[in-house]
């Protein structure tokens, strides 16, 4: 008799992450250990850092989710892991664990690319409506892509890819953005949470369209002209004592919650914030309306970490819905990197038989 539990594991990047779901919807755990303090001295993920941190809370990681969900590991009735994109490393840490899981329980094992399980963090939590193609949009610290998902006679997912960025993901920009600024790591947070304090309109960042050679990826995007841009401001305004300041002063309390930083800006440095994430919010939504219209897609998701933003949360709602569209996004635990939407994404193909071949590795380039 199949219990409907899955276990999932993710390590793509800097979160060891494992969940049971029931069925594909129900999370009864999720848990999820971050490393963001470890790299936050870096500025950014160190991939042998990760992967020896992965290594020490694989372990206890899945211990706890199988506890806090009540269930012994014998009633699972499949393991669920991040084949990729991510970092190789880390990939191989949770691979190779949920392949001995899968072995010594005898369980089916299901591989899942890291950007299904984004999409399936919102699919789980809100069914798209089925008059049409579902266009997706995955925007976080490595991925800025939009797709095109249909659904299968075998019921699992199928995606073309109908645009990416070219350059720096949406996600990186905001870090980079806010390293610029001396802010923490990382960044989206703190321009999210400072951005309401600003000028949105005070100064104007363009994006130009993007040439692509390919015929159909018509929906590309570019964010590395804005973090140049906001670079030339910095340097043209002589910001610089401002920004070491603040960077001094968050060093001392790197603990100091992001919202109340803003006792550390000056109001020039507050509209920069708030005009870089009023531009970057504008392109990812202008881009995504623009491709469902292409595509007659009338359900739109949205998912990965920057869809954690208030503001892109806020306009994507006002202006897909006077056009007619739905827009889900996930809650906000699900919406940065957690194996509840591996597991999530498993079951479809679980339920398909599309279980993992005994050599499957790590995929680092893998695409969706
Ligand atoms: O999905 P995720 O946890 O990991 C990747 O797969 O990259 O995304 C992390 C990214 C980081 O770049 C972070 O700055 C950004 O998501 N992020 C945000 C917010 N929360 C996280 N960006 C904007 N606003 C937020 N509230
Ligand atoms: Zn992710």
């Amino acid at each position: 008799m199949p219990s409907g539990l899955i276990l999932g594991i993710e390590s793509s990047c800097d979160e060891t992450a494992a969940s049971v779901v029931k069925n594909g919807t129900q999370v009864l755990s999720n848990v999820v250990a971050s490393q963001i303090a470890l790299h936050a001295a870096y500025g950014g993920v160190v991939p042998e850092l990760a992967s020896r941190e992965h290594l020490r809370n694989i372990v206890p990681v899945v211990r706890s989710a199988i506890a806090e969900a009540g269930i012994v590991f014998s009633d699972l009735d499949a393991i669920a892991v991040t084949e990729g994109p991510g970092l190789p490393g880390a990939l191989l840490v949770g691979i190779l664990y949920a392949k001995s899981l899968s072995f010594g329980l005898d369980k089916p094992l299901i591989a899942i690319n890291h950007l299904e399980g984004h999409i399936h963090a919102v699919l789980m939590q809100s069914a798209p409506r089925t008059d049409g193609p579902l266009l997706a949009l995955v925007v976080s610290g490595g991925h800025t892509h939009l797709y095109l998902a249909t659904l299968t006679p075998s019921n699992t997912w199928t995606y073309r890819n109908v645009g990416k960025t070219v350059d720096d993901a949406a996600g990186e920009a905001y870090d980079k953005v806010a390293k610029l600024l001396g802010l923490g790591y990382p960044g989206g947070p703190w321009i999210d949470a400072l951005a309401p304090f600003g000028n949105p309109a005070a100064i104007s960042f363009r994006f130009g369209p993007i040439d692509t050679k390919e015929k159909d990826l018509r929906f590309n995007f570019s964010f590395s002209g804005i973090k140049t841009a906001v670079l030339r401001y910095i340097q043209a305004h002589a910001m610089q004592p401002e920004i070491e300041a603040r960077r001094s002063a968050l060093a001392l309390t790197p603990d100091l919650p992001p919202k109340d930083a803003a006792a550390l800006c000056n109001q020039q440095t507050l509209d920069l914030i708030a005009s870089f994430q009023a531009s970057v919010v504008g392109v990812l939504i202008r881009q995504t309306l623009a491709a469902a219209e292409a595509f007659g897609a009338k359900s739109i998701v949205v998912s990965g970490g920057v869809a954690a933003n208030r503001e892109l949360r806020e306009r994507f709602h006002k202006e897909s819905e006077s056009r007619g569209l739905s827009v889900a996004f996930p809650s906000l635990a699900l919406s940065t990197d957690n194996a509840a939407m591996i597991a999530a994404a498993a079951w479809p193909r679980l339920l398909a038989n599309e279980v993992a071949p005994e050599s499957m590795s790590a995929m680092p380039q893998l695409r969706l």
